[in-house]
């Protein structure tokens, strides 16, 4: 619609000018909802201050006067709604869709800008557990969304590996560590060691001491023995992680984690104590926020380590300096929103003019429908196993259904993933939700295998009509289920465009729904394979449109698009 809005803006420009600039006019068409009201419309409200008319009037005229063989111009009340002609709109946006394929939609309004998307950040030794799917899945899709707006896209794994924590960890491993347990069962057999730990640190002060002790020997002596261990349980939690990441189509171009920061803290610290930043309470440095409306933020404890925020504010200044980003995105959990209104308040106290291209792009949670995040058993519910899950129940389903599949295994795969995929991102990121299986995986509804099975649909007719389609007759493609198929489709550049700029994957979720829905419905009341073979053609290349962006969009939410299912 992009190209629709701007010749209508032109044309508008050539009649109004006097009174609108072009930018001024370009700010003011819109895509109305309802195709009933045109495929651009332009509001007459501005035109009627500086007119002293009424708006109404104004579209009247205006109709009257614009003539363009490329649109039907009604007015109606106080707009001046715009038709593409249809012939030529399905010239236009079909034609480009075929010629540019795997590329449809893809644009460069992104050249030159360097966008980063932290996401997942996983805390090292622990678990993945269900509950962090949300984030793996929206910043997943935001950064395969920059990349495909042609921004320089930068996935960042900000890894929690740093802290007391290893302390504990590796205090527990000395005491009833085993190697070949750790090996075989990796991040399981860490999280059973970090229990055992504060189970027996309960009882016992001095396993606390211990850890405080390793913590000081791997953060401050640089113990070898300590490094390596650390430097172990990373890589034992990263090749579980990236199995996961894997699964999940998520990928990562740095995982700079908390520790990666810890020799940037003393210039950070430098930096505040010049600027005249800190006050101090107690051993603690801290900085005052009360300017913010925030809560004063601590920086140093008084054992004089460095903390969580402190990590953060050197990351920031690091990314800046390094990446030259135009957009910092922290894909975090809204329950740390406190967090990043304070690092973008300290980070303005600093002067960082930037500060506010860092953006905290927080979501809700989600909940099992049959309890929280924890297992029958207490434990908790690693995301692998959920995975796992989702492909065995969309088995036992293709079983029922169409136990004749080829490559079975493969769809159930692509399937029970989509499911979980959908229902992640279709969802608004910041709500909270509760999981259902069944009413993520069933067929009816909206849902990830109903969008599937709509590109499925589409490619049965392409294989039964097996048309070459080239040199298409668009005026096949004039009545109305075709027409409303192809007004939606026309929108998909400027969707994927809101959804980066909103951090919301859910707009084009919910718009692929859209396109489904209104294509079944065209399944339904069209013929697409007559005796009309120049019909038929033009007809298969709408089809092949549809699925083609389908597929472009469903590549963007993280959704693989089987062929048959
Ligand atoms: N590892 C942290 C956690 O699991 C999230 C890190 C978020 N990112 C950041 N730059 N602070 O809570």
């Amino acid at each position: 619609m992009k190209q629709f809005k701007e010749e209508v803006s032109l044309l508008l420009e050539k009649h109004v000018g006097e009174m609108m600039d072009l930018q001024e006019i370009r700010e003011s068409v819109e895509v109305p909802k309802y195709a009933e009201k045109g495929d651009v419309a332009f509001p007459c409200f501005k035109l009627a201050k500086s007119m002293r008319k009424n708006p109404a009037m104004i579209a009247k005229e205006l109709s009257e006067t614009i003539t363009d063989d490329r649109f039907d111009i009604v007015a109606e009340n106080a707009y001046l709604n715009f038709f593409v002609k249809k012939e030529r709109l399905a010239e236009i946006v079909v034609g480009s869709i075929l010629e540019e394929g795997e590329a449809y939609g893809a644009t460069n309004v992104g050249e030159n800008k360097t966008m980063i998307v932290e996401y997942s950040s996983a805390n090292i030794s622990k678990e993945l557990h269900f509950g962090h799917i949300r984030g793996i899945m929206i910043g997943s899709s935001l950064y395969k969304l920059a990349k495909f707006l042609g921004y320089n896209a930068v996935a960042v794994n900000h890894l929690g590996d740093y802290g007391i924590n290893f302390g504990k960890i590796i205090t527990a491993y000395k005491h009833w560590g085993d190697d070949k347990d750790i090996e075989e069962r990796g991040v399981r057999a860490l999280l059973d060691l970090y229990v055992k730990f504060e189970k027996f640190s309960k009882r016992d002060e001095k396993f606390m001491e211990e850890a405080r002790q390793w913590f000081h020997k791997l953060e401050v002596e640089k113990d070898q023995e300590a490094y390596d261990l650390w430097s172990w349980f990373k890589e034992i939690s990263l090749a579980e992680y990236n199995r996961v990441y894997d699964m999940l189509g998520a990928t990562f171009d740095s995982y700079d984690g908390e520790a990666f920061y810890s020799d940037k803290m003393p210039a950070v610290h430098k930096e505040l104590v010049e600027k005249d930043l800190l006050f101090y309470e107690d051993g603690m440095e801290l900085i005052d926020m009360s300017d913010y409306n925030l809560t004063n933020v601590i920086v140093t404890t008084s054992a004089g380590t460095s903390l969580y925020i402190t990590r953060d504010i050197a990351c920031a200044i690091y990314r800046k300096n390094h990446y030259d980003f135009y957009k910092n995105l922290y894909v975090v959990g809204s329950e740390q929103r406190l967090h990043f209104q304070q690092l973008r308040a300290i980070l303005h106290k600093m002067g960082r003019q930037w500060w506010d291209d860092c953006v905290h792009v927080d979501h809700g949670l989600i909940m099992l429908k049959d309890g929280k995040l924890s297992s029958r058993e207490g434990g908790v519910i690693f995301l692998e196993d959920v995975i796992q899950m989702a492909v065995q129940k969309t088995l036992e389903l293709i079983d029922q259904k169409n136990p004749g599949l080829e490559d079975k295994e493969e769809v159930a795969r692509q399937v029970g993933l989509g499911a979980i995929a959908y229902k992640e991102l279709s969802t608004s990121r910041i709500k909270d939700y509760i999981f259902d299986w069944d009413e993520a995986l069933s067929f009816e509804g909206e849902t990830g295998p109903y969008l599937q099975y709509a590109n499925v649909r589409a490619h049965s007719l392409l294989e039964r009509g097996e048309a070459d389609l080239k040199d298409i007759d668009y005026s096949h493609l004039t009545e109305e289920a075709s027409s409303l198929l192809i007004r939606e489709l026309s929108s998909f550049d400027e969707v994927l465009e809101t959804a980066l700029e909103k951090h919301e994957p859910a707009i084009l979720s919910r718009y692929l729904m859209g396109v489904a829905k209104l294509f079944n419905r065209f399944y339904q009341q069209v013929s697409v394979i007559t005796e009309d073979e120049e019909a038929t053609r033009a007809k298969l290349a709408l089809v092949k449109a549809v699925s083609q962006v389908l597929e472009n969009g469903m590549k963007l939410i993280n959704m693989e698009a089987p062929k048959k299912m």
